[in-house]
């Protein structure tokens, strides 16, 4: 194996709002990882991906984009430490997601159960970009090469594709050419889960409102959103062996040692005993302290969208710098003339 540069790319699709996990289960984590300084860190706004689901929104898409992209400035991504893009804005994704059509199996894509969820009843009618949605994530990763990947844990299997897609390309051409990229999926939070029901990941696309925190929601939503989020009437264990069959209380307890940066165990040898009476206010005094701020920050950055383009612009070019001689030796390995 070559050696590959240090390198971390993640995405997050411009779809609607964000939540509380996408900031726990991937922002917060991002900021973590640029600042470290370890890795080269490259973060995107995958509007490609948006509009497998969702198609002929353009205002909505635009307008997403727009937001995501202040939702990472405000969380604490330095568009200057960090090379941060719009997929669109960078054609290499797609160039080498063409390839990577070519090298995965149907099989492979079958197996997917993103697909299958996203999909549902109706795969017939799903869009053909749907199906080859990672195989697209697939090249985001390794249009850079990237060594890492920061996700929740909703995204293993893509990145189990991921490596496949490399390690078959790599081995039918007998180059080494592409790394075999690691997921990175660390922490109290890689899967928050709806305040309404334990067993349901927290999602944008949840038809409920109080199921999730938006980062947008001001002081009042999210202390509501805590007081009304379902658990039972047991108080806190002193350990979290006993949240074994209690999910909704779990999960409050893993967003608290997220929030707070502090394991689980921690917040129960504090708050062991206690009944959500007196959990729930310290809880959502937490998290508005922590999400106030970033949100009146995203309010403030979208007042300015000629500021928010000119760092996407400026993103793409420096992104391009590493994308390009990708693609190109792709190509050449490949054997397309030019
Ligand atoms: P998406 O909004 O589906 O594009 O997801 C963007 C990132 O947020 C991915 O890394 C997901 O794994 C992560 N993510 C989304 N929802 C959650 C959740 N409920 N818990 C933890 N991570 C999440
Ligand atoms: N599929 C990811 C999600 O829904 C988003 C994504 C697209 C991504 N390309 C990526 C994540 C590359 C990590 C790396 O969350």
């Amino acid at each position: 194996m070559p050696k590959f540069t240090p390198r971390v790319f993640s995405g997050i699709q411009p779809s609607g709002g964000l939540t509380l996990g996408n900031y726990l289960g991937a922002i917060k984590r991002f900021v973590e990882m640029q600042d470290a300084g370890t890795h080269e860190t490259v973060y995107c706004m995958v509007d490609l991906h948006a509009i497998t689901a969702e198609l002929a929104q353009p205002e909505k898409l635009a307008h997403n984009t727009r937001e995501l992209c202040a939702g990472f400035i405000a969380s604490g991504i330095d568009p200057e430490k960090s090379i941060l893009i719009n997929q669109s804005q960078v054609p290499e994704h797609a160039q080498l997601a063409w390839i990577f059509n070519c090298v995965a199996r149907m099989g492979w894509m079958q197996r997917m159960t993103q697909f299958k969820d996203k999909a549902g009843k109706h795969a017939q009618n799903a869009s053909l970009g749907l199906f080859a949605y990672p195989a697209l994530m697939a090249a985001d990763i390794l249009i850079y090469h990237a060594t890492h990947v920061p996700v929740g844990e909703d995204q293993k299997q893509h990145l189990e594709l991921t490596r496949d897609i490399a390690i078959k390309f790599n081995h039918d051409f007998g180059v080494d050419f592409f790394p075999e990229t690691e997921p990175v999926i660390e922490g109290a939070a890689t899967r928050v889960m709806s305040l309404r029901d334990g067993s349901k990941k927290m999602s944008k696309s949840d038809p409920s409102d109080m199921s999730r925190i938006n980062m947008t929601d001001d002081a009042d939503a999210i202390a509501a959103k805590i007081r009304k989020a379902r658990t039972d009437p047991e108080p806190l264990p002193s350990d979290m062996d006993g949240l074994t069959d209690r999910p909704e209380a779990r999960n409050l307890v893993n967003i608290y040692a997220a929030l707070a940066e502090i394991t689980p165990d921690a917040v129960l040898s504090d708050h062991g005993g206690k009944g959500f009476g007196d959990f729930k206010p310290a809880l959502a005094d937490l998290a508005v302290a922590r999400l106030g701020p970033i949100g009146s920050e995203m309010s403030r950055l979208m007042d300015d969208q000629p500021e928010i383009d000119r760092i996407l612009a400026r993103g793409a070019e420096r992104a391009r710098e590493i994308t390009a001689p990708i693609l190109k030796r792709t190509y050449d390995i490949v054997g397309m003339v030019g």
